[in-house]
């Protein structure tokens, strides 16, 4: 989760909802004001208090998580936001409009224009193509043809379907057709999206393509996101803030710094210790100088003496620029010193593991596979800025845990800085 400082104005201001389900609504609200529990109340009235209290905001172009277990409210209080769900008590502001107590016409208006959903079942119309799949809330709203289709394109680019257009549903995979699903929501013009754990049914490899998707196409487009999720990982990794939900009510309100680091609750702090620190962390957090390297004009005796000299057996090839050419084995660069060879130009080994130092650590890991070398850290111009070897990747992931557990992960935060 990335904290942003441009965060503009509220867009969205949700203020003392509560919502009842089932008859005595002011007597069970009575008794969940006066402290009692959801469930005790629940048995007392036979009503449900779905949601207690709620208020948060959410502000332009940001990505809002509401989570919480099963059973939480997270779906009711979504709901509530596009009118789907009628709150028992408070008020919902979309702008300065009160969806909360609004006239069923004009709602209808606002879900049109401006907030959309997007449901676990992506609900694709199984006998139209994909981009009528993709341009139907479009037509609905009475878009001209050419605008659909371009718009309609543009958004299947995004998902990288483009070229699937005029494919029927039926014919794509279910991973395929949840990028329908999603390019279907960026295409409309609706302003906000409100995504009830869009891609839980997903098996977790092609669920991790779909955040990071999500993450991309969030950059480029920038839409006021208010994401559901039980899954605190992927809350962690979407949202610029969360709301924490127990029993209707939100335990905790903040960034992914404040729900780790200080945990409101022991609900809370049961959610974070599971929390996967290699999708936190950042590769650089593992990187470390490359202290011997050798430039591609540099004579192979030269490099051969030094690698000797620092026993390594095999070293990174930069130009003179600095940028990563990839690497050479001793025994190459021996090979290079009996064919009398000048420098190593040409002769450098490019099939090299890369990433750069702002991705999650998690990324990392793949690469280490069947691979002892370690991978290199460049910045966008391909750069050496460091390198990962298997053995920071492990004090990383592990010792420094271990530190964070027996400081306490306050001071350990403050003293790495960068989760
Ligand atoms: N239409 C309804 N009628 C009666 N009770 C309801 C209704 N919808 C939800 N509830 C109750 O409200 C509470 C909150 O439900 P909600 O669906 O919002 O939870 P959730 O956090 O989305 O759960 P999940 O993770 O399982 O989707 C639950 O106790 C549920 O039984
Ligand atoms: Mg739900």
């Amino acid at each position: 989760m990335e904290q942003k400082s441009r965060l503009a104005e509220p867009i969205i201001r949700v203020t003392n909802v509560s919502k009842v389900f089932g008859r005595q609504k002011e007597q069970a609200l009575e008794l969940r004001r006066s402290g009692q529990g959801k469930y005790m109340v629940e048995q007392e009235t036979k009503t449900t208090v779905a949601i207690f209290d709620a208020n948060f905001e959410v502000k332009k172009g940001e990505t809002f998580v509401l989570i919480g277990l099963s059973g939480s409210g997270k779906s009711t209080l979504l709901r509530c936001l596009n009118g789907l769900v009628e709150p028992t008590e408070g008020m919902v502001f979309l702008e300065n409009d009160d969806i909360a107590h609004m006239a069923s016409r004009q709602l209808q208006q606002v879900r049109r224009n401006k907030i959309g959903m997007v449901f676990q079942n992506v609900g694709l119309l199984p006998n139209r193509n994909v981009i009528d799949n993709v341009t139907f809330g479009l037509e609905i709203q009475g878009v001209p043809a050419n605008i659909r289709e371009k718009k309609g394109k543009d958004a299947l680019e995004l998902v990288g379907l483009n070229g699937q257009a005029y494919k029927r549903i039926y014919e794509l995979s279910g991973g395929m057709q949840q990028r329908v699903g999603l390019a279907r929501a960026l295409a409309s013009n609706q302003e906000i999206l409100l995504m009830d754990e869009p891609f839980s049914a997903l098996d977790p490899l092609i669920r991790r393509d779909m955040q990071k998707l999500f993450l991309d196409i969030q950059g480029e487009i920038q839409k006021t996101v208010i994401f559901v999720t039980h899954d605190l990982d992927e809350a962690l990794t979407l949202g610029h803030r969360a709301a924490v939900m127990r029993d209707g009510e939100i335990v905790q309100l903040g960034t992914a710094e404040d729900i780790l680091s200080q945990p409101a609750t022991d609900y809370v702090k049961q959610l974070v210790q599971d929390v996967d620190y290699s999708k936190i962390r950042l590769a650089k957090s593992a990187m470390i100088p490359v202290e011997i390297f050798a430039y591609e004009n540099e004579s192979p005796q030269v490099v051969l003496r030094r690698m000797k000299t620092n026993e390594l057996s095999s070293v990174f090839v930069l130009d003179k620029q600095h940028h990563l050419l990839g690497f050479l084995d001793i025994h190459k660069v021996a090979e290079l010193v009996d064919f009398h060879k000048q420098n190593l130009i040409g002769k450098v080994d490019g099939q090299i593991q890369c990433v750069h130092p702002d991705v999650p650590l998690r990324e990392t890991l793949p690469l280490f596979i069947n691979n002892d070398f370690p991978v290199a850290v460049v910045d966008h111009q391909n750069r050496l800025e460091g390198m990962i070897t298997q053995n920071t990747l492990i004090a990383s992931l592990t010792e420094q845990i271990k530190a964070a557990e027996e400081k306490g992960f306050e001071s350990y935060q403050m003293e790495v800085g960068q989760i």
